[in-house]
């Protein structure tokens, strides 16, 4: 099997390459190989390599930027599939594509399931439900993982972001009022090659849609920093940390609006997959021994 990794330099797909390499011959692409902004590249890059299989990585993830960006986010995370996934058939290739919880608006009590309605809040969780649009519209294989609140070792994330404020600032005012499941990106591209092992032994028509990919178990920003902040005050107990101080969403508004339930169901994928991910909590500890 020949694999086309999108979106190679960002959290996820940085991850992809060795994840998927057991597989089979790995092609991975960044921005200047493959830019989603234009229809020839993509079209370009998808028949040089003529992948079996095409697993996207890349996306404009500015969430608030996209606020003022709405036309750019777009082509990126919506026209572009349409263009990916034509070429896509042309050669018989299926696409994993990733989606978000930012396509729900939040409101539902309990966590979503994959066939509760879309409603995004956002630029963002719009444009990213575009994509999925365009991509279940286009009749080829192709799975869709929503995932959650990606943190890891490389990349802009929350986690990176609040060790570093954490050192410098005597308090931080931290979002105790959205919920959802911090998502490792390496646990995301372990996951990804399970569900292409599974996909490639059976009938991709079968497996074909949208899967809810989190962890499990579930915080709040405010938790998920908690719990940074504890272990890696066990690790350094001399290293100057910021007190935390939990606030709600209205008291730290930005450009886009966040969903305050983003807590996502994933039994469909642990049925279809035979996957199960561990709690939060442990990747946590792992990506904080990694990141010393
Ligand atoms: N981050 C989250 O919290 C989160 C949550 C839920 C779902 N997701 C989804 O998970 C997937 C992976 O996210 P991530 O966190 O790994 O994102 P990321 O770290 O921001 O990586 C995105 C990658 O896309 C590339 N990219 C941006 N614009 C592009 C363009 N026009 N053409 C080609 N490549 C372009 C970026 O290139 P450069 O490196 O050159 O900028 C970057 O390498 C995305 O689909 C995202 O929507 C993310």
């Amino acid at each position: 099997m020949r694999i086309l990794i999108t979106g190679c330099d960002g959290q996820v797909g940085g991850e992809l390459k060795p994840a998927l390499a057991p597989l089979g011959e790995v092609v991975a692409v960044n921005r200047c190989q493959m830019d989603l902004t234009s229809a020839e590249s993509i079209r370009a890059c998808i028949r040089a390599v003529q992948p079996h299989l095409i697993v996207n990585a890349a996306a404009y993830t500015a969430v608030d930027k996209a606020e003022s960006e709405p036309e750019l986010a777009q082509r990126v995370n919506g026209e572009a599939f349409a263009i990916m996934a034509e070429e896509a058939r042309n050669i018989g290739a299926a696409i994993f594509h990733y989606s978000t919880d930012y396509v729900f608006d939040g409101s539902k009590p309990t966590p979503y399931i994959e066939s509760d309605a879309p409603n995004p809040l956002s630029v963002y969780g719009s444009t990213k439900l575009a994509g999925e649009q365009a991509l279940a519209a286009a009749g080829i294989p192709h799975l869709i993982l929503r995932t959650s609140w990606v943190y890891g070792v490389r990349g802009k994330n929350f986690l990176r972001t609040i060790l570093k404020l954490a050192a410098e600032k005597p308090e931080l005012r931290i979002v105790a009022d959205q919920f959802g499941a911090p998502t490792w990106s390496r646990d995301i591209a372990t996951a990804t090659a399970s569900i292409a092992a599974r996909w490639r032994a059976g009938d991709p028509a079968e497996y074909t849609g949208v899967y809810h990919l989190p962890r499990w178990g579930e915080t709040s920003w405010y938790g998920f920093a908690a719990e940074a902040l504890r272990l890696r005050a066990l690790a350094h107990p001399e290293a100057p940390c910021a007190r935390l101080l939990p606030i709600s969403t209205a008291e730290y508004p930005t450009p886009a609006a966040r969903p305050k339930n983003s807590r996502l169901d994933c039994s469909k994928l642990s049925q279809a997959f035979d996957i199960r991910l561990p709690d939060w909590s442990a990747s946590l500890t792992a990506v904080l021994q990694e990141l010393e």
